[in-house]
Protein backbone atom coordinates (compact mmCIF):
# COMPACT_ATOMS: atom_id res chain seq x y z
CA UNK A 1 0.00 0.00 0.00
CA UNK A 2 1.15 3.43 -0.85
CA UNK A 3 1.22 6.23 1.54
CA UNK A 4 -1.70 8.02 -0.50
CA UNK A 5 -3.89 4.72 -0.06
CA UNK A 6 -3.81 4.51 3.50
CA UNK A 7 -4.71 8.04 3.97
CA UNK A 8 -7.53 7.06 1.99
CA UNK A 9 -8.04 4.40 4.24
CA UNK A 10 -8.04 5.50 7.24
CA UNK A 11 -9.97 8.88 5.87
CA UNK A 12 -12.97 6.40 4.92
CA UNK A 13 -12.66 4.33 8.50
CA UNK A 14 -12.65 7.73 10.20
CA UNK A 15 -15.66 8.43 8.18
CA UNK A 16 -17.47 5.67 8.47
CA UNK A 17 -17.16 5.75 12.39
CA UNK A 18 -18.33 9.17 12.04
CA UNK A 19 -21.79 8.29 10.51
CA UNK A 20 -22.27 5.25 12.93
CA UNK A 21 -21.99 7.26 15.86
CA UNK A 22 -23.85 10.22 14.19
CA UNK A 23 -27.02 7.65 13.73
CA UNK A 24 -26.64 6.56 17.57
CA UNK A 25 -27.10 9.96 18.57
CA UNK A 26 -29.66 10.72 16.84
CA UNK A 27 -31.56 7.93 17.89
CA UNK A 28 -30.85 8.43 20.99
CA UNK A 29 -32.53 12.11 20.93
CA UNK A 30 -35.91 10.68 18.91
CA UNK A 31 -35.81 8.66 22.33
CA UNK A 32 -35.36 11.38 24.44
CA UNK A 33 -38.46 13.13 22.55
CA UNK A 34 -40.40 10.36 22.69
CA UNK A 35 -40.72 9.85 26.37
CA UNK A 36 -40.85 13.65 26.46
CA UNK A 37 -43.98 13.94 24.87
CA UNK A 38 -45.04 10.57 26.44
CA UNK A 39 -45.25 12.53 29.80
CA UNK A 40 -46.49 15.41 28.61
CA UNK A 41 -49.19 13.25 27.26
CA UNK A 42 -49.41 11.73 30.93
CA UNK A 43 -49.57 15.07 32.58
CA UNK A 44 -52.60 16.00 30.31
CA UNK A 45 -54.53 12.98 30.72
CA UNK A 46 -54.02 13.25 34.85
CA UNK A 47 -55.65 16.82 34.35
CA UNK A 48 -58.94 15.25 32.89
CA UNK A 49 -61.49 14.25 34.94
CA UNK A 50 -62.23 10.80 35.94
CA UNK A 51 -65.38 8.74 35.67
CA UNK A 52 -66.10 9.38 39.38
CA UNK A 53 -65.64 12.87 39.73
CA UNK A 54 -67.88 13.27 37.02
CA UNK A 55 -69.88 11.52 38.62
CA UNK A 56 -69.84 13.80 41.35
CA UNK A 57 -69.80 17.24 39.55
CA UNK A 58 -73.47 16.08 37.19
CA UNK A 59 -75.26 15.97 40.21
CA UNK A 60 -76.27 12.32 39.74
CA UNK A 61 -75.12 11.92 43.55
CA UNK A 62 -77.81 14.18 44.63
CA UNK A 63 -80.45 11.40 43.68
CA UNK A 64 -78.49 7.69 43.84
CA UNK A 65 -76.72 8.95 46.75
CA UNK A 66 -73.15 10.00 47.70
CA UNK A 67 -71.88 6.62 47.12
CA UNK A 68 -74.14 5.70 44.71
CA UNK A 69 -76.11 3.73 47.35
CA UNK A 70 -79.30 4.35 46.07
CA UNK A 71 -81.92 7.03 48.07
CA UNK A 72 -85.50 7.43 48.29
CA UNK A 73 -85.68 9.10 44.98
CA UNK A 74 -83.50 6.66 43.07
CA UNK A 75 -82.10 3.53 42.42
CA UNK A 76 -78.81 2.58 43.94
CA UNK A 77 -75.88 2.11 40.98
CA UNK A 78 -74.79 -1.17 41.87
CA UNK A 79 -74.16 -4.53 39.80
CA UNK A 80 -75.02 -2.29 36.65
CA UNK A 81 -72.66 -4.67 34.13
CA UNK A 82 -75.36 -7.63 35.27
CA UNK A 83 -77.67 -5.74 33.34
CA UNK A 84 -76.04 -3.08 31.17
CA UNK A 85 -73.15 -3.33 28.18
CA UNK A 86 -71.07 0.08 27.89
CA UNK A 87 -72.75 1.05 24.76
CA UNK A 88 -76.48 0.59 25.99
CA UNK A 89 -75.54 1.92 29.05
CA UNK A 90 -74.42 5.03 27.76
CA UNK A 91 -77.70 5.49 25.33
CA UNK A 92 -79.13 4.96 28.47
CA UNK A 93 -77.76 8.11 29.92
CA UNK A 94 -78.36 10.06 26.73
CA UNK A 95 -81.95 8.74 26.51
CA UNK A 96 -83.63 7.09 29.89
CA UNK A 97 -87.16 7.20 28.49
CA UNK A 98 -86.35 4.94 25.45
CA UNK A 99 -85.07 2.28 28.25
CA UNK A 100 -88.36 2.66 30.26
CA UNK A 101 -90.33 -0.21 28.95
CA UNK A 102 -88.27 -2.68 30.38
CA UNK A 103 -89.30 -4.69 33.15
CA UNK A 104 -86.91 -3.18 35.78
CA UNK A 105 -88.00 0.09 35.11
CA UNK A 106 -91.93 -0.96 35.60
CA UNK A 107 -90.82 -1.60 39.31
CA UNK A 108 -88.56 1.94 39.15
CA UNK A 109 -91.32 4.26 37.92
CA UNK A 110 -94.05 2.65 40.21
CA UNK A 111 -90.85 3.44 43.56
CA UNK A 112 -89.86 6.65 42.58
CA UNK A 113 -93.24 8.01 40.84
CA UNK A 114 -92.50 11.41 40.93
CA UNK A 115 -89.06 11.28 40.26
CA UNK A 116 -87.56 11.29 36.32
CA UNK A 117 -83.57 10.03 35.80
CA UNK A 118 -82.83 13.19 33.20
CA UNK A 119 -81.51 12.89 30.11
CA UNK A 120 -77.83 13.68 29.77
CA UNK A 121 -77.53 14.22 26.01
CA UNK A 122 -75.69 17.22 26.66
CA UNK A 123 -72.74 15.63 28.26
CA UNK A 124 -69.39 15.09 25.54
CA UNK A 125 -69.37 10.87 24.76
CA UNK A 126 -66.38 10.61 25.97
CA UNK A 127 -67.41 11.84 29.37
CA UNK A 128 -70.02 9.56 29.42
CA UNK A 129 -67.90 6.97 28.80
CA UNK A 130 -65.75 7.39 31.76
CA UNK A 131 -68.71 8.05 33.50
CA UNK A 132 -70.00 4.72 32.10
CA UNK A 133 -66.65 2.79 32.72
CA UNK A 134 -66.93 3.68 36.54
CA UNK A 135 -70.42 2.61 37.18
CA UNK A 136 -69.68 -0.86 35.65
CA UNK A 137 -67.13 -1.78 37.72
CA UNK A 138 -69.05 -1.15 40.85
C1 LIG B 1 -83.36 13.77 39.50
C2 LIG B 1 -82.79 12.59 40.08
C3 LIG B 1 -81.74 11.82 39.30
C4 LIG B 1 -80.51 12.27 38.86
C5 LIG B 1 -79.91 13.65 39.03
C6 LIG B 1 -79.87 11.15 38.21
N1 LIG B 1 -80.67 10.05 38.26
FE1 LIG B 1 -80.25 8.20 37.52
N2 LIG B 1 -82.10 7.57 38.00
C7 LIG B 1 -83.08 8.31 38.66
C8 LIG B 1 -84.27 7.51 38.80
C9 LIG B 1 -85.56 7.94 39.47
C10 LIG B 1 -84.00 6.27 38.19
C11 LIG B 1 -84.95 5.08 38.05
C12 LIG B 1 -85.41 4.89 36.66
C13 LIG B 1 -86.41 5.90 36.25
O1 LIG B 1 -87.30 6.24 37.03
O2 LIG B 1 -86.28 6.41 35.11
C14 LIG B 1 -82.64 6.34 37.70
C15 LIG B 1 -81.98 5.30 37.06
C16 LIG B 1 -80.65 5.31 36.72
C17 LIG B 1 -79.96 4.19 36.13
C18 LIG B 1 -80.52 2.81 35.83
C19 LIG B 1 -80.32 1.93 37.04
C20 LIG B 1 -80.50 0.49 36.73
O3 LIG B 1 -80.85 -0.26 37.65
O4 LIG B 1 -80.26 0.07 35.60
C21 LIG B 1 -78.68 4.59 35.92
C22 LIG B 1 -77.54 3.77 35.34
C23 LIG B 1 -78.57 5.96 36.37
N3 LIG B 1 -79.78 6.37 36.84
C24 LIG B 1 -77.40 6.70 36.33
C25 LIG B 1 -77.36 8.06 36.60
C26 LIG B 1 -76.19 8.87 36.36
C27 LIG B 1 -74.86 8.37 35.83
C28 LIG B 1 -76.53 10.14 36.70
C29 LIG B 1 -75.70 11.39 36.54
C30 LIG B 1 -75.12 11.62 35.23
C31 LIG B 1 -77.90 10.11 37.18
N4 LIG B 1 -78.37 8.82 37.10
C32 LIG B 1 -78.60 11.19 37.66
C33 LIG B 1 -82.92 9.59 39.14
C34 LIG B 1 -81.83 10.41 38.90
Amino acid sequence: MTNAQKWIAITLGVFLLLLVLGRLTEENSNEEEISQMMSQQIEQSSQELDGLTLIKQTGCISCHGAELQGTKMAPALQNLKEYWTRDNLINYLRNPSSFSSDKRFTEYNEKYKNIMMPSYNNIDVKNLGKMVDYLLTK
